[in-house]
């Protein structure tokens, strides 16, 4: 059943690439290098949307508004379920609401389902398990189809998430015709050689991520900083590492360590930073320069000839633009992967969790 993986966490984590494949096969027109999503075709792209989720799903959404903001045009709110469903939320009639859920068994997110049914909008519900809740409760369907995904840590599910979002942004795009012709056509192309670059580079990122487990099993405490498409990211990082191997760690946009958390850091307070060739690197390498002033050491996630003096760079292979996502959420998943493994933890039970939260 694992596949001779010790445990599913990391079957999965190897399995991201065909995920990929999975996710866009049927949904980009190889020939005209066109999305096709038949799933909302029959729908106008929203005014606005609220996406609504929990836990990894929620971090999915939070990184979909940045592209569906700056491709599709679409103001975009993210909410966390439990919050969404116990305010009154201000939702016009004809808004769209997007619930993403991989179990599609979330109590809050169905109950956020359900308000926002009764305020007028129309349901997208984004899942993987097919006939769930969130499946039938929701007007529109986008089934992520990762597969089944075991381990109570998200991971290949989220990869999934990803690509429909990015497929999702794309389509709205261009069908409202603002997004620019040559981004386009660069992501639809190039997003359908992710799963081979991610399949080639998987092995050493284990390795690269076994080593630095080693090296901070004993860290109490870590900081995960990211800006733009890396602030969602690094929150990710943090929950998967706290979630499965118990350490605790906090993700933060970059750009908000100087107004408090900074505090924390000592020699002892390790960070894991995403310094990512983009164009706001040059600021998240000022940010990273004010953590090594306090002495703190740093893990950073970048890629090959960018210029940075860190403790410990983990050079990724680069790609295009917000694709380069797809190579550093595996990083993440795989540094807390072997951490946990490494503590010896229940990687895939981990204590006081569910797989899926059905009650509220
Ligand atoms: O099935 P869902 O996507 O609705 O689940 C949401 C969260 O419970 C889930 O992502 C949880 O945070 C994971 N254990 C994270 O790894």
């Amino acid at each position: 059943q694992k596949g001779g993986y010790k445990h599913f966490m990391i079957k999965e984590i190897f399995e991201q690439p065909k995920v990929i494949s999975d996710c866009l096969a049927g949904r980009v027109d190889q020939a005209k290098n066109e999305i096709i999503l038949p799933e909302v075709e029959g729908m106008e792209p929203p005014e606005r949307l609220h996406i609504i989720a929990c836990g990894t799903s929620y971090h999915a959404g939070l990184w979909g508004k940045y592209l569906i903001e700056q491709w599709a045009k679409i103001p975009v709110e993210v909410e966390i379920a439990s919050e969404f469903r116990y305010r009154d939320p201000l939702l016009s009639k004809g808004g769209v609401a997007l619930a993403i859920s991989q179990s599609g068994e979330t109590a809050d997110t169905l109950a956020g389902i359900k308000l926002a049914k009764e305020k007028g909008l129309s349901i997208i519900g984004l899942c993987n398990v097919v006939g769930s809740s969130v499946a039938r409760e929701s007007d529109y369907v986008m089934y992520t189809q990762a597969g089944p995904e075991i381990s109570v840590a998200s991971t290949k599910a989220m990869c999934s998430q990803l690509t429909a979002l990015l497929l999702l942004a794309l389509y709205w795009g261009k069908k409202k015709g603002v997004i620019d012709a040559a981004t386009y056509s660069r992501a639809a192309a190039d997003m359908r050689s992710i799963p081979s670059i991610l399949e080639t580079a998987l092995p050493a990122m284990r390795s690269r991520a076994q080593e630095l487990s080693r090296e901070y099993s004993e860290a109490n405490s870590f900081f995960f900083l990211g800006r733009g498409l890396y602030f969602p990211l690094a929150l990710e990082g943090a929950l998967k590492l706290k979630e499965i191997s118990y350490i605790h760690a906090e993700g933060y946009a970059s750009g908000e360590m100087k107004h408090g958390p900074i505090a924390l850091i000592d020699p002892k307070f390790p960070t894991f930073a995403m310094a990512l060739n983009d164009d706001l690197f040059p600021k998240v390498k000022s940010n990273l320069v004010e953590v090594q002033a306090r002495g703190g050491e740093i893990i950073a996630l970048t890629n090959p000839g960018v210029d940075l003096d860190v403790e410990h760079r983990w050079s990724l292979p680069e790609v295009w633009g917000p694709l380069n996502t797809f190579i550093a959420l595996p990083a993440l998943q795989l540094f807390a992967y072997e951490t946990a493994d490494y503590l010896g933890k229940d990687v895939d039970q981990p204590r006081n969790l569910a797989k899926s939260v059905t009650v509220e």
